[in-house]
């Protein structure tokens, strides 16, 4: 299909965070892969373009996960008895260490490249590993999928063992050129993000460095923030100097302001912290399930989205199990319960509609115009059959919506389209 159509059927969409917008039996239409808008009726400007009637089925942008590692797939559900740094420790950098095996990094990847494409997600902002030969197959697969992803080669010279940890701040930085060298001009879909894994990974000469090469490139950044209590303690050890962890990122310009940066997790940021986090524009990647799984906390996401941070949600495979933006939705509102009830009465949960939008135009923003069918909108859409979720009632189209949040998976995608092309 050329990339102006019209399609037709239940279409649904966050406008902002309060307005989640239904049009039933409605026209979506796509012009040269951006939304020209939805409406009741089919304009006369319109009434050219090939129509795909999709009947009853719903309409919805697709999903977008701000946070997750490809090469933890492999082992999602394993150590979840342990917390964080135990976890990476006997886990997570054990199994990064094996994409230094091409063909394992091969068959792994194909795994996870398959996951994400049948599921409603249709943009991620993805951690690889070190390995710049891993890192450039795990980009041309998610090229040839057509989903829309940023991926960073993954920057770490202290902390790890030896079998994973580059050998040098000198050497970290000369891979993470080569490979920004090796894809330049390659990808339509698929872009490099600057990616120190978090301050006990990155020597301060190694984030230097990063800001040299994220400033000559002009490149975004994301990393991790005040994920669990033991793992602050550390960073306060490690940089006495810095006011709060986001500082430790922020005295070398990786954070925020002209670098357009995600952190993920933020649990426990405080006031000084969220107002840094404010006042340089950072994005906030809340993964509710990997908060839960790793038993980190739950993020005052409330009080973030009062303050007007910018937040979207992350599945933080394989601290999360579910790469499903569904999935993270249904925690977000859970967790959010639990933090009312249990922690802070002021902290009221998430909606339905709130969660829909931080899983769509929420994380969205960060990719310029993605996630919503306003006009001037990238293409992504995802076409969803709710017949299999049987009931008897008689359901308005939110309803529906609803349905699909709390309890939908995977078997009710039947079709999906990124920036215009249909890939599913
Ligand atoms: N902090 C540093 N690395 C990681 C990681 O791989 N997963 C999570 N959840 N937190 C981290
Ligand atoms: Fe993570």
């Amino acid at each position: 299909m050329d990339k102006s159509f019209v399609l037709r059927g239940n279409i649904c969409y966050s406008k902002n965070m309060r307005e989640l917008h239904t049009v039933p039996r409605g026209y979506l239409v796509c012009e040269n892969g951006r939304s020209a808008g939805v409406f009741r009726e089919l304009p006369g400007a319109f009434k050219h373009l090939p129509l795909e009637d999709f009947g009853e089925r719903i309409i919805i942008p697709g999903l977008i996960d701000l946070h997750i590692h490809a090469p933890q797939f492999s082992y999602r559900g394993l150590g979840m008895d342990l917390e964080l740094l135990n976890w990476l420790d006997t886990y997570t950098f054990p199994e990064e260490a094996k994409y230094k095996n091409i063909e394992y990094a091969r068959r792994a990847y194909a795994d996870f490249v398959e996951d994400v494409k049948k599921g409603p997600n249709t943009r991620a902002v993805v951690f690889a590993t070190v390995h710049v030969l891993a890192t450039e197959l795990l980009m041309d697969m998610l090229e040839a999928s057509g989903l829309v992803t940023m991926v960073g080669k993954v920057n770490m010279d202290r902390n790890a063992s030896p079998d994973l940890q580059e050998e040098s701040a000198e050497a970290s930085a000369r891979a993470t050129s080569e490979w920004l060298a090796d894809i330049a001009g390659k990808y339509k879909n698929t872009y490099p993000i600057i990616t120190p894994r978090f301050i006990p990974s990155c020597t301060d000469e190694l984030m230097r460095a990063l800001k040299t090469i994220q400033a000559e490139h002009g490149l975004p950044i994301q990393s991790h923030l005040s994920e669990n209590k033991n793992e602050i303690e550390w960073v306060k050890e490690l940089c006495p100097g810095s006011a709060s962890y986001g500082d430790a990122y922020d005295r070398f310009g990786l954070f925020g302001g002209s670098a357009k940066t995600i952190m993920a997790h933020c649990v426990w940021s405080d006031e000084d912290e969220s107002d840094l986090i404010e006042e340089r524009g950072v994005f906030v990647a809340h993964c509710p399930q990997s908060n839960t799984n790793i038993c980190s906390g739950i993020a005052p996401i409330r009080r973030y989205i009062e303050k007007g941070l910018r937040v979207g949600l992350g599945s933080d495979v394989a601290g999360g199990s579910d790469t499903s933006l569904f999935k993270i939705m249904r925690s977000a509102i859970e967790v959010s319960k639990l933090r009312w009830r249990l922690v802070d009465r002021c902290d009221t949960p998430l909606t339905v509609g709130e969660a829909f939008f931080l899983g769509t135009m929420g994380g969205g923003e960060f990719f310029g115009k993605a996630g919503s069918f306003d006009e001037g909108y990238e293409f992504d859409a995802v076409v969803l059959d709710d017949t299999n979720l049987k009931s008897p009632l008689e359901l308005s189209l939110k309803d529906r919506v609803a349905r699909i949040v709390m309890y939908a998976d995977d078997r009710n995608i039947d079709a999906k389209f990124v920036r215009g092309t249909k890939i599913l």
